[in-house]
């Protein structure tokens, strides 16, 4: 049995006071949620959440980190800093990464195993742009961003990798992806998976990021391959996320 995961990706949004109200939001209503309940905080709030969720059964994430483990890299984060707060989870490979911060397969590939070094679970992003899409390149897209890591990190290692399918242009568009082509992507990532080794494949939960929210999701994690989602606008207000959390 695959475990389902909702993870909140709060993004560039955050501050003492809001972290507060949101992480004692979520908290006051998980007595009915049964799924893994991740916050992935910018870095210099990790601290306030990991105190905050002490004994509570939400984890902590991170929304980057940097390949290297200590030294002169003035400004980044390691995956051992990262751990020191309690996290076990961190993003890697979010389109707005790659995109903006010129992340390519290979950087993120290197990242994913960064973590993976440092015990942390990779919340590991893949999917197309709408371009990409329109000229049927959607799964050529999601095989080479995947093929990257896998030839990196080695098959097995997806026993301890969560995959993200986010549609570029269902990412804070409000456009999701209906649940047949979010069923239709996953389906595909999951026989990738298997292509390599099918029990791997079976176990490796692969999670929907897209405009998700409390009106769609469960129609979308009742699919049979969507083991949970990946929330970002959604996941700063605490009765939307916790919606979602109970659908999990
Ligand atoms: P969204 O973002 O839910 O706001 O579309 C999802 C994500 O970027 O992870």
């Amino acid at each position: 049995m695959r475990k389902t995961i909702v993870a909140g990706n709060w993004k560039m949004n955050a501050s003492k006071e809001s972290v507060n109200k949101l992480v004692m939001g979520i908290l006051s209503g998980m007595s009915d949620v049964s799924c893994e309940v991740v916050v992935c905080a910018p870095f210099p709030y990790l601290s306030q959440v990991e105190a905050l969720i002490t004994h509570s059964q939400v984890r902590l994430g991170a929304q980057n980190l940097n390949i290297n483990t200590l030294g002169a890299f003035t400004g980044e984060v390691s995956a051992e800093m990262i751990k020191d707060f309690g996290a076990q989870y961190v993003v890697v490979g979010h389109s707005e990464r790659r995109t903006l911060y010129g992340e390519t397969n290979t950087i993120v590939a290197e990242k994913v195993k960064a973590a993976l070094d440092s015990d942390l679970i990779p919340l590991f992003c893949v999917g197309e742009t709408l371009e990409q899409r329109e000229a049927g390149e959607t799964e050529n897209v999601i095989e080479a961003q995947i093929n990257t890591v896998v030839d990196l990190v080695g098959i097995d290692a997806f026993l301890n990798i969560v995959v993200a399918y986010e549609p570029v242009w269902a990412i804070g568009t409000g456009v999701t992806a209906s649940p047949e082509q979010a069923q239709a992507a996953h389906a595909f990532i999951r026989q990738r998976l298997a292509n390599n080794n099918h029990d791997v494949a079976q176990q490796t939960p692969i999670l929907y990021g897209g405009s998700m929210n409390a009106a769609n999701a469960e129609e979308l994690i009742a699919c049979t391959d969507i083991d949970g989602g990946l929330i970002g606008g959604a996941s700063l207000k605490p009765e939307d996320f916790l919606q979602i959390c109970r659908v999990g």
